[in-house]
């Protein structure tokens, strides 16, 4: 589907939410969400792993994952204010020459990037329209496992997804929130050769881990 969605990401992300975001994180550290995330790597006991983090946000998950699991990560984020708080905390901790960030949509620049042994997408699939083509993408990315988030498929969910794009539209923002069919993500991955490792649910967010069928993890 041709989209502008790179465009629609980055206006959807304001720098004061951004830096509120790295302000939350050094005070509280990882959100819930992201610590099921981080907790699901780390049972995979791996060591120097290379990391594909879409979509990072604040960069919490390379900067958690880089103490001890992770050589290298590669960032690739639509939102230029996320990436912008993200260097600057990777440089805080001394991670800078650990990380590369990439500004870009990442279904258009997959095709550039090599392969990492883990990929994870936080809350990222819900922001994008074409979750087929970006979780095929990812998967092929990945060498062992994926590990990601997106929202539950419960009625409460249904309805938020419903108010917010309605005041979205309201506003002429063409940013959009997106409940995404769970069972049809799973199908995406396991054709291409995951399976479900793992699933843990919170109020709003679900986290399912993937491994690579046959993988060596
Ligand atoms: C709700 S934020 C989540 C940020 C972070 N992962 C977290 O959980 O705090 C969604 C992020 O996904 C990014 N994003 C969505 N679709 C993307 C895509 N196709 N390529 C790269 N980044 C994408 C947005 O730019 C944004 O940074």
């Amino acid at each position: 589907m041709p989209c502008n969605c790179c465009e629609i990401t980055d206006n959807a992300f304001s720098e004061e939410e951004a830096r509120s975001e790295l302000r939350s994180y050094r005070k509280r550290g990882p959100m819930n969400q992201t610590k099921l995330i981080l907790e699901a790597i780390r049972s995979l006991d791996l060591k120097n792993a290379d990391l594909l983090d879409i979509g990072g946000g604040i960069g919490a998950i390379h900067h958690e994952l880089l103490q001890e699991v992770a050589r290298e990560a590669t960032h690739v984020d639509a939102a230029s204010a996320y990436l912008k708080e993200a260097k600057e905390e990777a440089a805080r901790r001394g991670h800078s020459d650990r990380v590369r960030f990439i500004h870009a949509d990442f279904t258009d620049v997959a095709n550039e990037l090599p392969k990492a042994d883990i990929v994870t997408l936080d809350r990222v699939v819900c922001c994008y329209p074409d979750f087929r083509r970006l979780l095929q993408a990812a998967a092929a990315h990945s060498q062992c496992a994926i590990a990601l988030t997106y929202p539950r498929e419960t009625w409460y969910l249904r309805i938020s997804e419903r108010v917010i794009n309605f005041f979205q539209a309201l506003r002429k923002d063409p940013f959009r929130m997106f409940l995404h069919p769970v069972a049809e993500m799973d199908s995406v991955l396991r054709r291409e050769g995951f399976e479900r490792v793992s699933l843990r649910r919170l109020f709003i967010w679900e986290m399912a881990l993937y491994r690579k069928s046959g993988g060596a993890v």
